[in-house]
């Protein structure tokens, strides 16, 4: 199941030769549509810092080819140097962000693979990681669209949907998580009609959703972030579906800043807040929201990007968070591949700890 519109639009992936991850340059989205082949783990560090890639579960997948392709150029004579430069480049890539558990979850993982070799050839250990790479892009794609089919049961056709930031085709390894029962509903006819919040500062929703969409032929309009409450208020929302970077053992959920404010006027108003998204993307380690690490990024983002001229004072004090947490309690239901979990979430473990 290929959106046809879309599949040629590559979010992250290994070249034919498996020597470099390539990726659309997002900060270039929408004018530009722009490939880059990453060959080194510093230039895989600086792509997903900088949001040339972006989306919790491509960082990880990103990641995960990132310590591959690092794993070519380890020189060892025996596993535990092996393993031990390789735990060094994990812990240097693991410092690109903080916010997506994904990231951190991918290095792990290629990190297990390797220590389930202890006795295989080392010159043999890059392609084992590869593959293991491969296998985790390949769990992505399948996970999200089983999150579309979950996500469509709980939706009507010609409904209003809402939507912040990017968690589309863009944020994963093909189709999406917030997006995918969108996609899935346009393949049906369900002919949703769906807002997409311009996500600020850096625009994710206009740049990347609201591309992504009409790029797939959906009825999106763009809106302010702003303007979600004056929408909801004249009936056009009957569900928000959003993504995820993490969700803690409770169900408190960190998404893109402005999720929380989304959730918090849904309930206002009473409309279903979904947040959808990948079994990868729980963190039984965090117990609640308030142990989520939130990313702070440049003041530019706020003053100056993408502007003509600076549009604040020079030298004001700045505050920008790049994800807020969503308390549990404010979500009506979190969508994985697995199925639907309501508050309280009890699902969460059971899907984590029975794979
Ligand atoms: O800073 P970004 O663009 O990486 O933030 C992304 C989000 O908050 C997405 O909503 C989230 O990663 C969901 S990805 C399917």
């Amino acid at each position: 199941m290929e959106h046809t519109s879309l599949s040629h639009l590559c979010t992250v992936r290994l070249n034919e030769t498996h020597d470099g991850v390539v990726i659309v340059d997002q900060t270039q989205l929408p004018r530009h549509e722009i490939y880059l082949t990453l060959t080194s783990i510093e230039q895989v560090w600086e792509a997903i810092r900088k949001l040339k890639v972006r989306g919790a579960p491509a960082i990880g997948i990103a990641a995960a080819y990132g310590l591959y392709l690092s794993a070519r150029n380890i020189h060892a004579d025996d596993f535990a140097t092996f393993f031990r430069k390789l735990q060094h480049q994990g812990h240097y890539l693991a410092t690109a962000r903080p916010t997506a558990v994904n990231l951190f979850a991918a290095i792990e993982r290629i990190e297990r693979c390797a220590q389930a070799h202890t006795d295989a050839p080392l010159s043999q250990l890059p392609d084992l990681l590869r593959q293991e790479a491969d296998a985790l892009r390949n769990e992505d794609a399948a996970a999200c669209h089983a999150i579309g089919t979950h996500a469509l049961t709980l939706l009507q056709p010609g409904m209003g949907l809402l939507t912040h930031c990017n968690a589309g085709h863009l944020a994963v390894s093909e189709y999406g998580t917030a997006l995918a029962p969108i996609y899935l509903g346009q393949e049906q006819g369900y002919d949703f009609r769906v807002f997409a919040d311009e996500t600020r500062p850096l625009l994710q929703g206009a740049r990347l959703t609201a591309f992504e969409l009409q790029r797939a032929g959906v009825n999106v309009t763009l809106i302010c972030d702003n303007m979600a409450s004056l929408v909801m208020r004249r009936g056009w929302i009957q569900a928000v579906v959003v993504g995820c970077d993490r969700i803690a053992a409770n169900g408190d959920t960190a998404n893109k800043i402005g999720t929380s404010a989304v959730a918090i006027l849904a309930h206002h108003y009473g409309i279903p807040f979904y947040v959808l998204g990948p079994t990868s993307t729980i963190d039984l380690h965090t117990p609640t929201g308030s142990a989520i690490t939130i990313e702070e990024r440049d003041p530019s983002e706020i003053t100056s990007w993408g502007y003509r001229h600076p549009m604040a004072p020079e030298g004001i004090k700045v505050y920008n968070p790049a994800f807020d947490i969503t308390p549990a309690e404010l979500i009506t239901a979190i969508i994985t591949e697995k199925g639907i979990a309501r508050y309280p979430f009890t699902e969460l473990s059971e899907w984590k700890v029975n794979p």
